[in-house]
């Protein structure tokens, strides 16, 4: 009763921020993401008789916090649809430093949720996967499909899932993550997402969204990288002005963070193709097209004290090992 499955970690081009309901993690929102090939979570969970307790390790420490608890919480849900009583050891790894923004709840509880429904012994479908996921952490049920994503807001568990838009072939776009802090993030998204509603900007993001995901949706088909960085870019600053306008505030950036988002501008001017984006912490995105991902990382070495570049292209999703 074991198995070994690898998820990526996703970028929001269009983002999740603030859920309809709370428990069942349904967002308000379409949000449409790409898998991310350089950043992946790989865990083996093993159900076993001889364990009195669910064990759970990520990155080689024994966790007994409130990570802990959501990971025993999602093998709950797995041990309901199997019928089974049997305790669990998980054993995580992250190639990258979790809980800044590179979505590690999403990498982290797409691997889970494949992992352990096939440790007990259940094939279900992407879309029941995907479901599953979503109840871990939202934003984990895009990390089930293959390349660019369409997470279908719904109203209902059912009907709250991803699906593969295009595949990870469809278009070479780059995603070069400069990773300016790797620090735990202080107010996590789980906790984010419900301050969303107090933002006086709230309501007129959210009556902008499905035209927004129209839009980017023709981008992405049409492999229109101007259109696409200009509605990817501006949906950022969209959802961090929210962020910022929240009772209580919400800052996710560092001064860091600003300094390439300002050089990103200035490289544009000077003919360079690349847009950024952010999701809930402090690293930014760069998006580039292929052709453009060489000169990118030059100028990126300018940037002084980066932790460290990580390169992406489009991804598969889920896969069990
Ligand atoms: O799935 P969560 O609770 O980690 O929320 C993700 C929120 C953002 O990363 C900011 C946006 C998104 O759509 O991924």
């Amino acid at each position: 009763m074991k198995a070994t499955a690898k998820a990526p970690a996703n970028i929001a081009f269009i983002k999740y921020w603030g859920k309809r309901d709370e428990k069942l993690r349904i967002p308000m929102n379409n949000s449409i993401s790409m898998n991310l090939s350089g950043v992946s979570t790989t865990t083996t969970v093993q159900f076993s008789q001889n364990l009195k307790n669910d064990l759970v390790k990520i990155d080689n420490q024994v966790n007994k916090g409130r990570e802990r608890e959501r990971v025993v919480k999602h093998l709950d849900r797995v041990r309901m649809m199997a019928n089974i009583n049997l305790r669990a050891k998980v054993n995580s790894r992250n190639n990258f430093a979790q809980g800044t923004g590179m979505a590690s709840s999403a990498s982290g509880f797409a691997a889970l949720t494949l992992a352990a429904t096939r440790a007990v012994g259940l094939t279900l479908s992407e879309r029941q996967l995907s479901i599953l996921a979503r109840l871990g952490s939202g934003s984990a049920c895009r990390s089930i499909p293959d390349g660019f994503v369409e997470w279908k807001a719904g109203e209902s568990n059912e009907t709250s899932y991803a699906y593969s838009l295009l595949t990870p072939e469809h278009w070479d776009i780059c995603d070069v993550i400069a990773v300016v802090g790797k620090k735990a993030k202080k107010v996590s998204s789980t906790r984010g997402h419900t301050r969303a509603e107090s933002s006086p900007f709230y309501q007129a993001r959210i009556s902008g969204m499905t035209a927004k995901v129209r839009e980017i949706k023709k981008a992405l088909k049409h492999r229109d990288f101007t259109k696409f960085g200009e509605i990817v870019e501006a949906e950022a600053i969209n959802m961090h002005a929210v962020m910022m306008t929240s009772k209580p505030a919400l800052y996710y950036w560092l001064p860091k963070s600003l300094e390439i988002m300002l050089a990103v501008q200035e490289w544009r001017n000077l003919g360079l193709g690349v847009y950024f984006t952010l999701d809930a912490g402090p690293n930014v995105h760069l998006l580039c097209q292929k052709k453009d991902s060489k000169k990118l990382l030059s100028r990126l070495k300018r940037i002084e004290r980066l932790d460290e570049v990580i390169p992406n292209k489009p991804s598969v999703g889920a896969q069990l090992l």
